[in-house]
């Protein structure tokens, strides 16, 4: 382990606490995770938290700096970009995240398989750079739409173009994209024998983002813009009792997977998995009339977002809202056309768990 790294935060004594290696921390950890995870969705939960190292100086800013290999490593999924135009870009499926904090700085290592780098060339419009981004959410309310946040809910942007210096954004919604005035960001970049290795760096802001979330562009396969892979949220270190409501759901999968069927809800989503294979663009066999009437004939799947990596993508508390009040904020690109549903509170339970089997 490096020097001058001091110690980790609390999800990095939550994951030695699962694997028992340390006495003292054991206990911290299984009592936090007794009381964070019942009754059920262990793994996803600690799937959604990206554990953060602290460091007395500031982070190092070239990634092969020795100093990055003792900080707390996360293999992070990333998604197609599914919903907004562009998508889905690129076969990026996972980037490894490091956090280190200290000496006023947040520093963000991020690893990627690229076999060729694309940089950024202002003559060649026809082709496109290789490019990543984290993006962060604000420490205090709901947790934004992870695709660039919404109207109300803005993310902070740090965003590299291989070839150019970093930039610091901020976004209210898909294509909103404006520079943060104030808001520094260094980056380095190195080509490892695999991708890239790129470290990102700002000051800490007063106060610390409640979570990460990343998107990776690949200049080869066209990514531009919305043409990305993305990741779901993360919370950094320690979840605060509004993100661990947002990260758990009580529901039964199996439930909501009959719900789902019997609600119609595919008949404007796909959302293919084990428990239902829903990717026509009728009904399930044996479904009941949806609620809502119907579609009509020859429409189908496709009105709605594709919901087939809903699981991954999105967190449950989203899910809930987006059942809830379909019209409070509109997925990019699509019409205020889904029903709100008399359900019971258990049953939307049951619909968003059902759709966070779906990854
Ligand atoms: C009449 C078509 C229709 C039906 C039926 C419908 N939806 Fe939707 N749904 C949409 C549309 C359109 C959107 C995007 C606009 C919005 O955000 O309201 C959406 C958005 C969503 C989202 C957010 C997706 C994302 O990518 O952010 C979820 C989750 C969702 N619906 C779940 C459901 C569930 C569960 C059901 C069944 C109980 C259902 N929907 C029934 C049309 C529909």
């Amino acid at each position: 382990m490096s020097r001058g790294l001091m110690g980790f935060a609390i999800a990095q004594p939550i994951l030695r606490g699962l694997r028992g290696n340390d006495g003292s921390r054991w206990m911290v950890g299984t009592l936090f995770l007794l009381a964070l995870l019942s009754p059920a969705w262990a793994a996803p939960t600690l799937e959604r938290v990206l554990p953060v190292g602290l460091v007395e100086a500031p982070p190092s800013l070239d990634p092969l700096d020795a100093a990055w290999s003792g900080a707390p490593v996360a293999s992070v999924s990333l998604y197609p970009q599914a919903t907004a135009p562009g998508g889905p870009g690129g076969a990026t499926r996972t980037l490894e995240a490091r956090v280190l904090r200290g000496g006023g700085k947040l520093a963000l290592r991020l690893a990627w398989p690229d076999a060729t780098a694309d940089l950024a060339d202002a003559k060649a419009t026809d082709r496109f750079a290789d490019a990543a981004a984290v993006q962060f959410a604000p420490a205090a309310g709901t947790l934004p739409y992870v695709g660039m946040g919404e109207p109300g809910h803005p993310v902070r942007v740090w965003f590299w173009r291989a070839g150019q210096p970093a930039q610091g954004l901020t976004a209210q919604g898909f294509g909103s994209l404006s520079r943060q005035p104030g808001e520094a960001v260094e980056a380095q970049s190195r080509r490892t024998a695999t991708g890239w290795a790129v470290v990102l760096r700002g000051a800490e802001s007063a106060d610390r983002p409640a979570a990460v979330a990343f998107a990776a562009w690949d200049g080869a396969e066209d990514g531009r813009a919305g043409r990305k892979r993305l990741s779901a949220w993360r919370a950094l270190a320690k979840p605060d009792a509004r993100l661990l409501e947002e990260m758990r759901t009580t529901g039964d999968p199996a439930r909501g997977a009959r719900l789902y069927a019997e609600h119609g809800c595919a008949a404007c989503h796909r959302g293919d998995s084990p428990h239902a294979r829903n990717s026509g663009s009728l009904p399930p066999e044996g479904a009941q009339s949806p609620a809502w009437g119907g579609p009509a004939p020859g429409m189908g799947a496709g009105l709605g977002p594709d919901l087939t990596h809903a699981g991954g993508i999105h967190w449950p508390g989203y899910l809930r809202r987006a059942i809830r009040e379909p019209a409070a904020f509109l997925v990019p690109g699509y019409a205020a056309i889904m029903p709100v549903l008399p359900l019971r509170p258990e049953e939307t339970e049951a619909l968003v768990a059902y759709l966070m089997t779906l990854n």
